[in-house]
């Protein structure tokens, strides 16, 4: 016959096995996760030479203000925590830069900028460095002397930290980290021989909107947020599209793009009245140009 003390005792097993089964889990998805984003190589080669010219430093301010690193890495560069709106990731801490800048070197910025490779040799996971893989040499080592010149604002910042819901998703194949998705960035599609202008506008688009329009600017879809195809601009005339860059308004007066707006607003509204043209007169050639289903990086999503 069963007494109290024996089921008493079972009990205390049968709770010690599932605190320890939880443990190893947990022991194996971190292990797991911190594998796979190890498992990244910087590649070297990214020639820096020292600049202070104030142009050349200007041109690093313009790159920084255009390509959103006040926005992530906040309006002084003093950095910046996402807890509630990236709540799945865990606690994403994008750092001071310009503290950043004086206490790593150059070839460690070009790895995280460009390749999605960390400080610590880890890939990173909600940089978007795939947005910057175009990045050419020379505003690359613009935005490095710029972030190294910028005034240091102290601000205390946590440690960040990678969620479980981030690990599992990476313990069970169905999440990337930036240095994957970086891989998966094509090559420009536009040179020498074509038309300068439409070559500028290819530029600052494959460093601009492909963060979120999809690598090949045809649209996009994230969880459930859809971000169109740009062939969308056929529709725009110019003063809508220059409406649009620096107000966050789309055409007929719409304010319905939340997060279009703000990343206008933040972004593109420093765009000079040149690169709007040459940006737009690369858009307006999507229309022409057919999409490929079969893209690498569209099978990632
Ligand atoms: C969408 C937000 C976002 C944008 C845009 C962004 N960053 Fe970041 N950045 C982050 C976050 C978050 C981290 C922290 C690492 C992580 O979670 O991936 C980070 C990390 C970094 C790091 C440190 C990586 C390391 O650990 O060594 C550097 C350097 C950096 N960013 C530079 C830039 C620069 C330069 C720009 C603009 C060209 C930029 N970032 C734009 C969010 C952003
Ligand atoms: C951080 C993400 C992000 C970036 C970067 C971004 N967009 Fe968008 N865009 C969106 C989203 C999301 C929408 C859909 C509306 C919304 O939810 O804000 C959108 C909508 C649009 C629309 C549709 C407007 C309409 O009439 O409905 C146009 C045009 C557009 N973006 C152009 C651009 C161009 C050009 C760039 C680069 C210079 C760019 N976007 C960069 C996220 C982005």
């Amino acid at each position: 016959m069963l007494n109290a003390a024996v089921i008493g005792r079972t009990l205390v097993f049968l709770l010690l096995a599932i605190a320890l089964a939880s443990a190893a889990f947990a022991a194996y998805v971190y292990t797991a996760s911190e594998r796979y984003l190890g498992e990244v190589v910087p590649q070297a080669g990214f020639a820096y030479e020292e600049n202070q010219d104030p142009e050349f430093l200007e041109r690093g301010r313009h790159i920084a203000r255009t390509r959103g690193c006040f926005g992530c890495h906040g309006q002084q560069l003093e950095g910046l925590v996402f807890e509630e709106e990236w709540a799945w990731v865990g606690t994403a801490v994008a750092p001071n830069l310009a503290q950043h800048a004086r206490d790593h070197d150059a070839m460690t910025i070009e790895a995280a900028v460009r390749q999605g490779i960390g400080h610590d040799g880890k890939a990173l996971w909600s940089m978007p460095s795939y947005n910057f893989v175009l990045l050419a040499d020379d505003d690359m080592a613009a935005l490095i002397a710029y972030l190294q010149s910028a005034p240091v604002i102290e601000k205390a910042l946590p440690e960040p930290d990678l969620g479980w819901e981030a690990r599992w998703l990476i313990v069970r194949g169905e999440a990337q980290h930036m240095a994957e998705w970086a891989v998966h960035m094509p090559e420009l599609l536009l040179g020498p021989d074509d038309d300068p202008q439409l070559v500028r506008g290819e530029y600052l688009a494959k460093t601009t909107c492909n963060e979120c329009h999809g690598f090949d600017l045809r649209g996009d879809l994230a969880g459930d947020m859809a971000m169109p195809d740009l062939a969308i601009l056929a529709a725009y005339s110019d003063d809508d599209f220059r409406h649009l860059m620096k107000t966050g308004e789309a055409i007929g007066g719409r304010s319905d793009l939340p997060l279009m707006s703000m990343v206008a607003r933040d972004r593109f509204a420093y765009f000079t009245e040149d690169e709007l043209s040459d940006l737009l007169a690369y858009l307006r050639t999507l229309p022409g140009t057919p999409i490929d289903p079969d893209a690498s990086w569209r099978q990632l999503n």
